[in-house]
């Protein structure tokens, strides 16, 4: 009987512990909705943020800016209102969409950076600014106005672009957690250096009236997919990485609320770039990943979901995740792939140091509760 009374009273309390704390997010939730100003944050906001959260926001807020600056490229040359040409309708047959999937993940860019360098500021932390870095010359197309002359941060037409990212998602049993490589989809494009944008008013023409799209602009259209889904599965794991080292909550929320539109970026991305144009452009080779047979699941282009794998360990079972996520050295891992992707060639070396630098105290960010 005791003990029936005893259950009872716990679970009057648990009710009335439920009741209140609804009654409190409610209240919570009317605060967001009422107010527009900083009181909306909640109490998380009034608080410092650590060395280590700062840092780390500092590198994300530049690696937004050089995503900001690349994807401004792509927009003016084929986003929702640049002018047709051979290059956007190249960029067009992988989906009708392109243009405006490409100005939307623009504008995403550049309020992510615009979003974290405000945050830091109201913590009283650092800001990021890249501009005395904007030296690059970029496309000399004339044809659109306002490309020709525009200095940039990034440079698109170098490129050696890795699409192993492909056959990592599609692997179900390595993780490059696990220490695993992964071949490339298209192997000749992370051989050479190949442009991802028109340098000139040649490489942004139509094709003839049977040939829409010239095979040389159709290959610098395919270079540019497949260039989009390795920036943003770049990102994707990026978030995914540090997010384990933040230590305030109102941090975390940041990284995962950004990370996660990441990873919609990279799945949009992975999808349209199966589309590619097959065909042969000197060196550069597009497979045509669409064929039914033979093709391996490794490259099979309707597989975008993420196959399960080997997550953590290998005594669990396979897992569909995000790969890789390890946090050690991220920052710098990220560097080095986006130098490796040519995306720098031609920046100075103060640029590298200054880079360097925001990846190295990111990296040493430890959680601290
Ligand atoms: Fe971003
Ligand atoms: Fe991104």
């Amino acid at each position: 009987m005791k003990q029936l009374e005893t259950a009872i009273r716990k679970s009057a309390n648990r009710r009335s512990f439920l009741k209140n704390s609804l009654a409190a997010s409610a209240a919570t939730v009317g605060v967001g909705l009422l107010s527009n100003g900083l009181s909306a944050l909640g109490a998380d906001h009034d608080r410092e943020i650590t060395e280590g959260d700062a840092a780390i926001l500092r590198f994300l807020a530049a690696a937004e800016i050089l995503e900001t600056d690349l994807w401004q490229q792509y927009t003016e040359l084929a986003g929702q209102d640049a002018p047709n040409s051979g290059y956007k309708t190249g960029l067009i047959q992988l989906d009708g969409d392109m243009p405006q999937y490409i100005s939307d993940n623009t504008d995403d860019e550049m309020s992510h950076e615009l979003f974290i360098n405000a945050y830091l500021k109201s913590k009283g932390a650092k800001t990021v600014d890249l501009e005395r870095f904007r030296t690059l010359e970029g496309s000399e197309v004339t044809e659109i106005p306002g490309i020709d002359g525009k200095k940039r941060l990034t440079n698109l037409m170098e490129l050696s672009v890795d699409t192993s990212w492909w056959t990592r998602y599609r692997s179900d049993n390595q993780n490059p957690d696990f220490g695993d490589t992964f071949p490339n989809a298209v192997p000749t494009l992370a051989m050479g250096k190949f442009t991802a944008i028109p340098r000139n008013n040649t490489e942004l023409e139509f094709g003839s009236t049977n040939v829409p799209v010239h095979t040389h602009v159709q290959a610098i259209a395919n270079t540019a997919g497949f260039h989009f889904a390795f920036i943003e599965q770049g990102g994707t794991s990026l978030y995914a990485s540090v997010a384990q080292r933040v230590s305030s909550v109102e941090v975390l929320r940041i990284v995962l609320s950004i990370g996660g539109t990441e990873i919609m970026h990279f799945q949009t991305w992975h999808d349209k770039a199966g589309n590619a144009i097959p065909l042969t452009d000197g060196a550069l080779v597009f497979p045509d990943l669409t064929a039914d047979i033979p093709q391996p699941e490794t490259l099979q282009s309707n597989l975008i979901m993420p196959e399960p794998t080997i997550f953590l360990s290998k005594k669990f079972p396979v897992c569909s995740i995000i790969r890789p996520t390890a946090t050690k050295g991220v920052a710098m891992g990220a560097v080095k792939a986006l130098t490796a992707d040519g995306l720098f060639i031609g920046q100075t070396p103060d640029f590298f140091e200054f880079l360097r630098d925001l990846a190295e105290e990111a990296d040493e960010a430890r959680r601290e509760i």
